[in-house]
């Protein structure tokens, strides 16, 4: 199978909350074409960051993709305000207490595109029965256990990476497969040999005393593959 460009999602998580409008802009003059928003309620992870509010005000600022990751326990009753505020992409976790059957139907009933995430503690077999029955084509898994910025790659993320994608090239399907957490300019390629197509990065960007030579390291990383 012919494998598609890897996309790098910077993550807003660690950018500068006192401008964030500007930070979309350096991302998009660096020829970013996705940012990663992460959306925490200080119960299915011990931390609060954004809600449908601030998406809304970036929306008109941006022409980026927003791939909107939910960390939250009830996700079913907020894809609506994600949804209208602007997102693109909607992920969600398998842990979270809906039904996932709903929630991505949910989604889609506002013309946007779903992702399920997984934890590290949970397997990544969970996320196949949707894969194949509900149509789904972006899945992410997560490198760290969600809630913070700024924390150690997991490795055991890549073994599941690896058996997702031998899964969707069995099967024939064109499955973007996304990591989050831990990622860095020198384990990038790793976790893409392993086969995920779509790199979220926080720390290791916006915490560089130049965030866009960093990007263009990414870059030239993809380009290398
Ligand atoms: C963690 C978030 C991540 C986080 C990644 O709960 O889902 O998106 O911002 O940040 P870094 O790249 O710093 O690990
Ligand atoms: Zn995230």
């Amino acid at each position: 199978m012919i494998r598609m460009k890897p996309i790098l999602a910077p993550s807003m998580l660690a950018a500068d909350f006192s401008k964030l409008g500007e930070e979309l802009k350096m991302l998009e003059n660096a020829g970013v074409t996705h940012v990663h928003i992460d959306v925490m309620d200080g119960h299915f992870v011990p931390n609060i960051t954004i809600g449908p509010a601030v998406v809304r005000a970036l929306r008109p600022v941006s022409g980026l993709v927003f791939d909107v990751h939910l960390m939250l326990k009830q996700p079913l009753r907020y894809i609506s305000p994600f949804a209208q505020a602007g997102a693109d992409v909607i992920s969600f976790h398998i842990e979270a207490d809906d039904d996932a059957a709903d929630v991505i139907e949910e989604i889609k009933s506002f013309g946007k595109r779903p992702a399920i995430t997984i934890n590290p503690d949970t397997d990544a077999e969970r996320i196949l029965p949707y894969i194949k029955r509900c149509g789904l084509d972006m899945v992410l898994v997560m490198s760290v256990y969600p809630g913070f910025g700024g924390q150690r790659f997991m490795e055991n993320a890549l073994p599941k990476v690896q058996m997702l994608r031998r899964f969707a090239e069995d099967n024939d399907i064109n499955l973007n497969i996304e990591v989050d957490g831990g990622v860095n300019i020198s384990n990038v390629t790793q976790i893409l040999g392993a086969g995920a197509d779509m790199i979220v990065a926080g720390t290791d960007i916006f915490n560089h005393l130049n965030p866009v030579e960093r990007i263009r390291e990414y870059q030239s990383a993809f380009r290398s593959l």
